[in-house]
């Protein structure tokens, strides 16, 4: 697939320019395998203040931040392979050193990997609401995930969410408030009016509500906030409710073909 296919799948070309081959830099990391904890001056070869994206999708809001905060480190964690290597390779040909990509879980890294108090944003922008009853437990907005955010957070820190799934933001709205200053965000953010995100895009193409909330981190004792995310409903939630959805949920119709028949 050539580049120019790659740009269209992934919405308007990303802010920035392209710089020449040997200026680009490598902005991929791995996580490894030991389950320690990170270590972001090795990562970043300085000490910054850092903005986490937990399923950051093809990067552009990192690319977009990194480029306007150089004084900021950005860290994005993905699951999905292609769309860390575009994002990856976006950041890269930008020349960009303020910026790295991990492959992994990134409710995991929030919660086991990411150093007690060192970040200063985590942004999880448009999670995968996961329609199928049986893949509720793949949702990345959890008590456990919450608190994680939460732990990882410098005092002051902040926590962004975004999602276009109503039940999805009705849930965020029950929970994170419990850890974090809630102010509801109206209307696009300005540095980005567009959209922040891929996902921002499409889903403002397809006139669907955006709800957008930036929760500034409550100061609580370790045992307050424990108990608090103890107190949160799993996030049993159906993805569905009003409808939306509706079409992703449905199950795929096949024709039957006769055995044997030919294909149409
Ligand atoms: C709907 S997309 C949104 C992507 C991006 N945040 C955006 O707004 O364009 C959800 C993304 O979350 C990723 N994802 C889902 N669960 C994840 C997890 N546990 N860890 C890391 N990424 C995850 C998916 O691979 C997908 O890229």
């Amino acid at each position: 697939m050539s580049r120019l296919d790659r740009d269209r799948r992934s919405g308007p070309p990303f802010p920035g320019l392209v710089l020449p081959r040997e200026q680009w830099t490598r902005t991929r990391v791995g996580l490894g395998r030991d389950q320690r904890p990170v270590e972001w001056t090795a990562i970043f070869g300085r000490d910054a203040r850092r903005v986490v994206d937990l399923g950051c999708g093809n990067g552009r809001y990192l690319v977009a931040s990194a480029l306007t905060r150089s004084d900021h480190d950005h860290f994005g964690v993905e699951l999905v392979p292609p769309a860390l290597r575009l994002g990856s390779l976006r950041a890269g040909q930008r020349g960009l050193t303020n910026l790295k990509f991990a492959w992994g879980d990134a409710s995991e890294f929030i919660v086991a990997r990411c150093p007690r108090g060192s970040i200063h944003e985590a942004h999880l922008y448009h999670p995968q609401p996961y329609y199928e009853r049986s893949q509720r437990d793949r949702r990345q907005l959890t008590p456990q995930t919450l608190l994680g955010i939460w732990r990882s957070l410098a005092p002051g820190g902040v926590f962004v969410f975004q999602t276009d799934n109503p039940a999805y933001w009705e849930y965020a709205c029950r929970t994170a408030p419990l850890l974090f200053e809630w102010r509801v965000h109206v209307g696009p953010w300005p540095d980005a009016p567009a959209g922040r995100t891929l996902r921002e895009i499409k889903a403002r193409e397809q006139g669907l509500r955006i709800e957008r909330a930036l929760g500034v981190r409550l100061e609580l004792e370790d045992s307050q906030a424990q108990q608090r995310a103890e107190s949160m409903p799993a996030p049993e939630f159906d993805a569905n409710k009003e409808g939306y959805g509706e079409r992703a949920a449905q199950p795929r119709k096949f024709k039957r073909r006769r055995r044997g028949g030919p294909r149409r």
